[in-house]
């Protein structure tokens, strides 16, 4: 499968982060067509596309929008989740760093769309880089007329707040997000009610991932059939793929949702050395990791849940062999532990345990019959947490036991240190993106 740059089509044009370069390659035309369109109509085209959002959970954009009450006499608000915390996740910042712009029209278009006058962009505040980037765009298109009061003479207003996180993981998730926004400590609130009809200060708020933002511009100015030629039926479009690890060239390639593993390993030079994958996951910590049996299945929502992993956010890891699976798992649980924001029993002391067992395995000293504990305790997690910070947490010890099981007995004998890479699993599993 070949390549198809959209987003990251321009991203060797020195300027294109500001608002003359943008423009040069069509910039701020998609706004110009939806300002003339019926905001309900948007949605349709949106809805029509099938585009899924890009945060982790695949769900449909068109349809979040749709769920936004008409004419309630209440704000709308639009927020963009911009905080890109988990490990192995780096897309959206490069797309904040490289083509911001795009970031700023998708916010125009959707604000229009979902009747919103005040958007927000929550930014990882750990990335002054990225923050700089888009309140610098955000400015330059408040000179230009694209933000305040009429914008291009279409009687609609909108304000747009750039804000920094304070760098928690779990100000990613959407409810944890707005309560930082709104000043509290970012704890997840209880669903339902969904953000959609009671969010941001009680009124009804859309989040989106800058990604999924960023795909809107080029829907709406390419149409739903331009869209759907690339993916499938489930999962239409392209995808920025980050890829991560143990390969020769690792980067951002964008290319249509269906390209296999093994294609996007080709893209990114192959495992480093003459290795070989030993596992991967498709999007980020949070999805169970698959083997190089898996290496030519479609990367799909639809496939990637048939084989028993979640797409994610779409950001594969690749480890290869010197890579001890116990370490790798044992560092992601440390991290799930620190980042618990403590609210539910679950998962504060769900993660609290698992990784001390973990550990034991890791320092050579485990007991085999732990291994049916460790499995029993994410049961416990997984389904009886308060946020899905706490499946997540659950997810990656079972995916490692199924396929390397044997690796989980011999660290009952040794440490795992006197056989893998003592550096190559921190590296690219604990400290990813932190
Ligand atoms: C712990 C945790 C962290 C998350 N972090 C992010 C994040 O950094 N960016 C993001 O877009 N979604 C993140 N999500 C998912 C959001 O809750 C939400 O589903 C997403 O922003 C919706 O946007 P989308 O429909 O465009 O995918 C996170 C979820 C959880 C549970
Ligand atoms: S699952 Fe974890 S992160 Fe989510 S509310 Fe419970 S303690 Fe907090």
């Amino acid at each position: 499968m070949t390549l198809t740059p959209v987003i990251t089509e321009h991203w060797d044009s020195p300027d294109l982060y500001t608002l003359d370069g943008y423009r040069r390659f069509g910039g701020y035309r998609a706004l110009e067509k939806a300002l003339k369109l019926d905001p309900d109509a948007i949605i349709t085209t949106v809805k029509d596309s099938g585009l899924r959002g890009r945060g982790g959970a695949g769900f449909p954009t068109g349809l979040k929008w749709s769920f936004v009450p008409q004419n309630d006499g209440k704000p709308h608000y639009l927020v963009v989740n911009a905080d890109e915390s988990e490990p192995g996740a780096c897309k959206d910042i490069p797309i904040m760093m490289a083509n911001p712009h795009s970031l700023v029209e998708g916010v125009i278009i959707t604000s229009f769309a979902i009747r919103a006058s005040q958007a927000f962009i929550y930014i990882r505040g750990e990335v002054p880089n990225a923050l700089r980037k888009v309140a610098s765009a955000v400015a330059e298109a408040r000179r230009a007329g694209l933000i305040g009061k009429n914008i291009l003479g279409s009687g609609f207003d909108l304000e747009i707040v750039v804000h920094a996180g304070a760098g928690a993981y779990i100000c990613g998730e959407e409810t944890a997000l707005l309560d930082s926004l709104e000043g509290l400590r970012g704890q997840p609130r209880l669903k339902p009610p969904f953000p959609a009809v009671a969010g941001l200060y009680a009124s009804p708020t859309v989040i989106n991932n800058v990604e999924t933002i960023c795909n809107i511009p080029y829907i709406v100015d390419r149409g739903v059939d331009w869209f759907r030629q690339f993916g499938t039926e489930k999962s239409p479009g392209f995808k920025v793929w980050a890829v991560s690890g143990h390969v020769n060239n690792p980067g951002i390639f964008e290319a249509p949702l269906g390209i296999t593993m093994r294609e996007l390993l080709g893209y990114a030079g192959g495992v480093r050395g003459d290795g070989k994958v030993k596992f991967w996951l498709p999007g980020g910590s949070s999805v169970p990791l698959l083997t190089a049996e898996h290496l030519d299945l479609p990367l799909t929502y639809e496939e990637m849940a048939a084989a028993g992993t979640m797409l994610g956010t779409g950001t594969p890891m690749i480890f290869d062999e010197t890579v001890s699976v116990v370490k790798a798992v044992t560092r992601w649980l440390e991290f799930y532990k620190h980042e618990s924001c403590g609210k539910c029993t679950p998962c504060r002391e769900g993660t609290f345990w698992i990784t001390g067992v973990l550990e034991t395995f890791e320092h050579g000293h485990g007991k085999e019959s732990d291994l049916e504990l460790l499995v029993s305790a994410c049961n416990q997690i997984s389904g009886r947490s308060f946020c899905a910070l706490g499946d997540a947490a659950a997810t990656p010890f079972p995916a490692a036991l199924k396929y390397f099981r044997d690796e989980f007995v011999a660290a009952t004998e040794s440490p795992v240190d006197e056989k893998f890479d003592p550096v190559a699993s921190y590296i690219y599993a604990g400290a990813a993106t932190r």
